[in-house]
């Protein structure tokens, strides 16, 4: 009846690749965040957070080859526009790996984007994970996902829950991460995208700046309701325990999103959160059909660049 995710091994083939494999593709899911409760700013510059990862089925895709360098190439959302130099998560991941291992970081990788840039959706730490993923692979270095995930942390706070996927419990600065026991079954999600991103400093400072002036509240309790709606299979039930801290600071940096959210649930969505630290929003639905509807409606409302349907929890970054 219930079962733990991390979801199976072996979705989309994760098979061990022997030493040498010319060409690895990896598919990678974006995340967001059914809970996000922000505690205090740290002394390392981070806030302590008490989140529930939920992967969904928006992907990207890294493929990796033999080189005689480390290159990066890559084509859809944010073409020409992200920076594929040593700046890029995927680099820094193919070096760190590389350093780890004991290996030389020579690879010809290349991105097939469909996650936003900056938009709350976790995909440049996406990437990063695909590239762990690719990498070891390609390198034959047989890493476990658990040595991947440590490797993980160094990246980016939400890169070792990409690693694995699923629906999982997120503390300290989100890296530490251990699964859920949710029931099995799939959610139905819509996700609009905008015109445009939030980088995440600054929405973590925007919520620093309204708790101080007392305009948002504290820190909400342990994710406990929400643990229990997942463990129930009434998306009513899970609607009304989705929450998100970051929401007030990212829609007073973007107070249209305020449109975006209350013309999905006019709309019939069982609830709207922005993700993460937003833009991007999410929208629950109480099945695919009306996700579809749902969609459709959200784009033709003209309050958001695109709407994309997906369900989760989906497995973390996997070989195809
Ligand atoms: O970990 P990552 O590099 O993705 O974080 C990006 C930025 O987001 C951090 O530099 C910090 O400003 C903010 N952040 C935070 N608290 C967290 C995670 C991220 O303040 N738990």
């Amino acid at each position: 009846m219930t079962e733990a995710w991390w979801p199976p091994e072996g979705e989309g083939g994760d098979r061990p690749r022997p030493a040498g494999a010319g060409s690895v593709r990896v598919r990678v899911p974006a995340k967001i965040n059914l809970y996000l409760g922000v505690g205090p700013l740290r002394g390392d510059g981070y806030h302590e957070v008490s989140t529930v990862y939920h992967a969904i089925s928006l992907y990207d895709e890294l493929t990796a080859r033999r080189g005689d360098t480390l290159t990066l190439t890559m084509e859809g959302e944010g073409a020409g526009e992200l920076p594929l130099d040593e700046s890029n998560l995927i680099m820094r991941a193919a070096r760190e790996l590389a350093d780890y291992a004991g290996v030389r970081a020579h690879a010809r990788l290349h991105l097939r984007k469909q996650i936003p840039l900056a938009g709350g959706l976790a995909g440049g730490s996406a990437d990063a994970a695909a590239t762990l993923v690719a990498c070891d692979a390609l390198w034959g270095t047989g890493l476990s996902r658990e040595e991947l995930a440590v490797i993980a942390g160094r990246i980016g706070s939400d890169v070792p829950f990409l690693v694995h996927g699923g629906t999982a419990l997120g503390t300290g600065r989100g890296e530490a991460v251990s699964p859920v026991l949710a029931r099995a079954g799939s959610w139905h999600w819509v996700v609009t995208l905008a015109d445009g991103g939030l980088a995440t400093p600054e929405v973590y400072a925007q919520i620093d700046r309204m708790r101080a002036a007392g305009e948002a509240p504290r820190s909400v309790d342990a994710p406990d309701d929400l643990l229990a709606a997942l463990r129930q299979r009434d998306p009513a039930v899970l609607g009304a325990a989705l929450g998100n801290d970051l929401q007030p600071a990212a829609l007073a940096l973007w107070p249209a999103l305020g449109k975006t959210l209350s013309a999905g649930l006019e709309a019939g969505a069982l609830a709207a959160i922005v993700s993460g630290s937003g833009p991007s929003c999410v929208f629950l639905a109480r099945d695919r059909p009306g996700a579809e509807k749902l969609a459709a409606d959200l784009a033709a409302a003209g309050v958001c660049r695109a709407a994309r349907t997906a369900h989760g929890p989906v497995a973390g970054a996997r070989i195809v």
